[in-house]
């Protein structure tokens, strides 16, 4: 080993010993005597100071610059009281510098990582190897391994294998596209990258490996966000013999144990459960953010009977008129800010915001004339409303409202600060529809994917009146992410051909694509069930941020390029003959 201690490492118990220690050069104070060095590695900062009765290192010292890599050795003594640093964990103590060696110059980076303006994140990324040394990203990878090890601790507890999957396999429906990988010994055929290990986790159950998981590699060619990679990672499980309950309370167990070791806290167990369907009334969304209220509450029988024209017909319509009240809100927004807000809904679809503001025990608002006195107190009394309060309704479709209400509901939580963005509201959202119609395509799509089991109940409307399906599929949200995703899944092969069928994939169709686990489940497949965790959004929540991004070591920008490497990139003609490919990019 170059040194005997880390950067983190030294304190006044230290004082005293000849010490080594190796690291860059965070910050260099040159008073001409006195060289200060703060030397910096992954576990901290230590104070090297170079004195000049000790000319030829001094001379050294004097030329440090940024980001070098230097060797020291020297003796650990305390800092006098009003020199300590309280805020630096090592800052009781400096190292006297007696050797010191240059590992390596360092061209100096566009930025520095502790310096406290960042630059911008494509310049981040392209220098990631000196965004890596920032404090900030170390804490995020640092809590990412620390989620795996306590992850796989917890699985092999109770005898879950982790089992590997193929990254070069068939393709798997999970909406996305795939991204393809060409077969030089296949002419002209392809492997697709999972987009989640699917149907292998589901072939390892009629094999027999009844508990299952895996931190998996997945692949989605898919319009990215900011809680998107194009390459990410899962918490994959799958249990055999189980039914829905055994799931959740599965990984409600691995979520305390996540809160326990992360964050020292306790969770309380079971989590909560909600239904997709009281969600979306409540909420107007399928991965509500539970820290804060502005509830929706349904105005649809006063909209029925007022005089506003746009709420009556909408009633009429089939629509739906909701809206929420946020508290002492009425003088926080002005009438432009509320324009604002307008054509903010606009942008999810909604024709119109109205608003109300709740004054003198009445609704002043410009549409206020519509409203009878009595309508007037009912709406007050809906919301719970009080005087200084503000009413937003949307009048539209109930996808719409949805939409528009719950993105109008996120920001304002947002923005008037209603929670705490450390804090972690985790529940279940439960039964979620089987399917959904795509209007563009005229048919029914999988709401999740094809291989979840319809709820038993709702078995006989699969034909008659497949909208009304609920499937037994749960997702696990968390401060408004979608975190985790799964189902029990259909083991028999009739009722998946069924599902098939209605999806519109015929039977030749659903043999060629999953013929294979078809034939699986032919074999003695036994019922099963799973779940996947998505690893990188969980770590995003930990550590309260909003950017994937910050808790991947080398991540994709939004256009799914590595600003680091420059991939993806052109590649060999050569190269492209031996894979049977001719590249045709229109100009
Ligand atoms: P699903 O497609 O819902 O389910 O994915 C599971 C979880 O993975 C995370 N996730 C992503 N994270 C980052 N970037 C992405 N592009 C991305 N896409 C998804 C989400 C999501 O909840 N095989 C099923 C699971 C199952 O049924 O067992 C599946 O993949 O947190
Ligand atoms: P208008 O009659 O179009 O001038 O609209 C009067 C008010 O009602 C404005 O504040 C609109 O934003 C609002 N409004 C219009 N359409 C809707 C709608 N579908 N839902 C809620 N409010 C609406």
């Amino acid at each position: 080993m170059l040194r005997t201690h880390t950067c983190g490492e030294l304190r006044s118990t230290h004082v005293g010993q000849a010490v080594t220690l190796c690291g860059w050069v965070d910050t260099y104070r040159d008073f001409g005597g006195l060289v200060f060095i703060d030397l910096r590695d992954r576990y901290g900062l230590t104070q090297v100071v170079f004195s000049p009765s000790f000319a030829e290192i001094h001379e050294i010292a004097r030329s440090l610059r940024n980001e070098d890599v230097i060797r020291i050795t020297g003796e650990v003594v305390a800092r006098p009281a009003d020199m300590q640093n309280p805020k630096l964990a090592t800052g009781d103590i400096d190292v006297r510098g007696r050797q010191l060696e240059v590992l390596n110059k360092s061209k100096t980076p566009p930025f520095f990582p502790t310096q406290p303006d960042l630059p911008n994140e494509e310049l981040r990324l392209k220098y990631r190897f000196v965004d890596l040394r920032r404090p900030a990203v170390q804490q995020a990878l640092i809590l990412r391994h620390k989620m795996c090890k306590a992850t796989r601790d917890y699985f092999d507890e109770r005898d879950f294998l982790e089992i590997e999957t193929p990254m070069l396999g068939r393709s798997t429906p999970e909406g996305a596209r795939d991204y393809l990988v060409p077969s030089r010994v296949h002419e002209g055929c392809f492997y697709a990258l999972p987009q989640s290990p699917q149907i292998y986790k589901q072939i390892l159950m009629v094999a027999g490996y009844d508990r299952y998981f895996q931190l998996a590699k997945c692949f989605r060619d898919e319009d990215l966000r900011a809680d998107r990679q194009p390459e990410f990672t899962q918490i994959d499980v799958e249990m055999a013999f189980v039914q829905q309950e055994d799931i959740l309370s599965t990984i409600d167990g691995l979520m305390a144990r996540l809160v326990k070791t992360l964050r020292g806290a306790e969770l309380p167990l079971p989590l909560l459960r909600l239904t997709h369907r009281e969600v979306m009334e409540r909420f107007g969304n399928d991965k509500p953010d539970l820290r804060f209220g502005l509830e929706l509450t349904c105005l649809g029988d006063i909209a029925k009977e007022c005089d506003f024209g746009v709420f009556k017909t909408t009633i009429a319509n089939g629509g739906r008129v909701r809206g929420f009240c946020v508290s002492q809100a009425a003088d926080k927004y002005s009438r432009k800010q509320i324009d604002e807000l307008t054509a903010f809904v606009q942008q999810y679809g909604a024709k119109g915001l109205a608003f109300f503001r709740v004054k003198d025990g009445e609704l002043d608002s410009p549409i206020a004339k519509f409203f009878s006195a009595q309508h007037q107190q009912e709406m007050i009394a809906r919301f719970n409303a009080k005087p200084g309060d503000l009413l937003f309704c949307v009048a539209d479709t109930f996808k719409v409202s949805c939409a528009a209400l719950s993105a109008l509901r996120n920001r304002l939580g947002k923005e008037l600060g209603l929670y705490d963005p450390q804090e972690l509201k985790i529940a279940w959202v439960l039964d979620f529809p089987m399917f959904q119609w795509n209007d563009e395509e005229k048919r029914w799509d999988a709401e999740h994917h094809p291989f979840c089991q319809p709820v038993e109940e709702d078995i006989p409307f699969l034909e008659s009146d497949p909208g009304k399906v609920r499937a037994q599929s749960y997702d696990l949200v968390c401060n408004g992410y979608e975190a985790a995703s799964g189902s029990v899944r259909i083991h028999d092969p009739a009722v998946q051909q069924k599902i098939f069928n209605l999806l519109g994939i015929s039977n030749e169709d659903a043999e060629a694509r999953f013929g294979f686990l078809l034939e699986a489940l032919r074999y003695g497949a036994p019922p099963h069930a799973g779940v996947a965790l998505g690893l990188d959004r969980w770590v995003m929540l930990f550590l309260a941020s909003d950017n994937i991004r910050d808790v991947i070591a080398f991540p994709k920008t939004q256009k799914a390029g590595d600003m680091l490497t420059g991939a993806p990139a052109p590649v060999d003609l050569r190269q492209l003959r031996d894979l049977h490919i001719k590249v045709d990019v229109p100009k």
